[in-house]
């Protein structure tokens, strides 16, 4: 696991956005996972400025959201398939047609989740899958508690997360699904390249549990230290309760600039 250090949140943005544009120039077809969350809002913006300044093309990609609630109607801002055309996909030449998210309205819930672990492998899996970070550690909507081999599937929202989300439904939980269908644990571990990104005061006990604590269904995110290649990029906020901070800053430093992350 590498460990980033930036001073501030959009420091964080060109480092992952060069990991997608040294992915694209090898692969123009690759599968990207992508989240929503106000975390990853950075990337997608340095990315969407690539495409317009500098030719960066999604032409031939395929991407998969990370999660979506149940039940809220089509259309509903908050929907993370709208959430993720109007901040990112709808922005760059990606194909509406290969963009991809579980089907929260679906009546047989479960088959849908099935259908999207397919849809996943059948795209030949994710390339780099970008990931915000719970206050209490969750990884998509892998709440504590969840399977660490689990695979996309209906869960429960924990109050936490639904507090923590009524920001974005006028500050009204009530408002605030109960449910998502989320991939699991052992689907985000098979993507080819892990990218978590975590910002914020609110998050460091979170991140410190994750990268340096014990692996544990607690904090999902924690399976992360499993990943044969999965990157941590937080700011200095969210790195506070970090023990080995110098050694992550000396060895990001030493890269060569070929390296990337
Ligand atoms: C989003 C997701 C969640 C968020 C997490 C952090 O698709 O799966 O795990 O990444 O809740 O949310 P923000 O970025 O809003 O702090």
């Amino acid at each position: 696991m590498e460990v980033v250090i930036v001073a501030r949140p959009e420091d964080a943005a060109p480092i992952v956005a060069d990991a997608y544009t040294r992915l694209l120039a090898r692969t123009p077809s690759a599968v990207l996972g992508l989240a929503t969350g106000s975390t990853p809002l950075g990337v997608y913006r340095e990315l969407i400025r690539r495409h317009q300044q500098e030719g960066l093309s999604f032409a031939q990609v395929t991407t998969f959201n990370l999660d979506e609630y149940v039940g809220l109607p089509a259309g509903h801002p908050e929907l993370y398939r709208t959430f993720i055309e109007r901040e990112f996909t709808s922005h760059v030449d990606l194909d509406p047609a290969r963009v991809h998210g579980p089907d929260g309205l679906a009546e047989d819930l479960l088959a849908a989740a099935a259908d999207y672990e397919r849809a996943i492998a059948d795209a030949g899996g994710i390339d780099i899958q970008i990931l915000g970070i719970g206050a209490d550690g969750h990884l998509a909507f892998n709440m504590p508690g969840s399977s660490l081999v689990s695979r996309t599937r209906l869960k429960t929202l924990t109050r936490k997360t639904r507090e923590d989300n009524a920001r974005f439904f006028d500050g009204d939980i009530s408002q605030v699904p109960k449910h998502c269908l989320t991939q699991g644990l052992g689907t985000i571990m098979e993507s080819r390249h892990a990218i978590m990104l975590g910002f914020g005061r609110n998050k460091a006990q979170a991140v410190a549990e994750a990268v340096e604590g014990g692996v544990s269904a607690h904090w999902p995110a924690s399976i992360l230290q499993m990943h044969p290649h999965a990157t941590v990029v937080v700011d200095e906020d969210a790195a506070s309760q970090l023990r080995l901070t110098n050694y992550y800053i000396d060895t990001f430093n030493g890269k060569p600039d070929w390296q990337g992350i």
